[in-house]
């Protein structure tokens, strides 16, 4: 085989400066959108991480698995179809043997629903409608 020659060399040279361009344009400007059926970090939301927080709910309950073990994961409890937000209240409202009730006023409890509303409409945990893409990545369905 012949020995490249100067402008083999200058043509693959600059063929992949092109494609870094390229890739990198496409890299920095596609699957960054914010999921569609996501509803906006409310203010009323973050008062509700806070006082999320605040009564220590991740001591018992898990948001997207992570948490503790004794109460069910919160991630989905708005957003799923048999749970709800009536349901939720009921349990914060007036607690059961094993969950305390926290006492907390009206404002709180408003801003702990819009919380577990917020995350319910921005993730599925766990993750039932998923597939895999033939680039080797996840994508999510939502079913609305
Ligand atoms: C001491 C542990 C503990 C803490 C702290 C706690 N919970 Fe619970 N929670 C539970 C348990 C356990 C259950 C399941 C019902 C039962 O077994 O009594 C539950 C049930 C629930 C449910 C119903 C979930 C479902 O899918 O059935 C919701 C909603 C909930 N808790 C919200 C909260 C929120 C919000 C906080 C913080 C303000 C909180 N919990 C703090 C233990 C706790």
């Amino acid at each position: 085989m012949e020995p490249m020659n100067k402008v083999h060399k200058r043509w693959i040279f600059w063929s992949l400066i092109l494609s870094f361009f390229i890739y990198s344009f496409v890299v920095y400007t596609s699957g960054t959108e914010f999921p569609k059926n996501s509803k906006q970090f409310t203010s009323e939301a973050k008062l509700g991480k806070d006082t999320f927080q605040k009564y220590n709910c991740i001591s018992c309950h898990q948001i997207f698995g992570l948490g503790g073990y004794m109460g069910p994961d919160l991630t989905n409890v708005i957003s799923d179809e048999h749970r709800g937000e009536n349901y939720a209240k009921a349990f914060l409202l007036t607690g059961t043997e094993r969950m305390p009730n926290f006492q907390m006023s009206d404002t709180e409890l408003g801003a702990i629903i819009a919380y577990l509303k917020y995350i319910g409409n921005t993730v599925e945990y766990p993750v039932k409608n998923s597939t895999t893409t033939w680039y080797g990545t996840i994508e999510t369905k939502s079913d609305e």
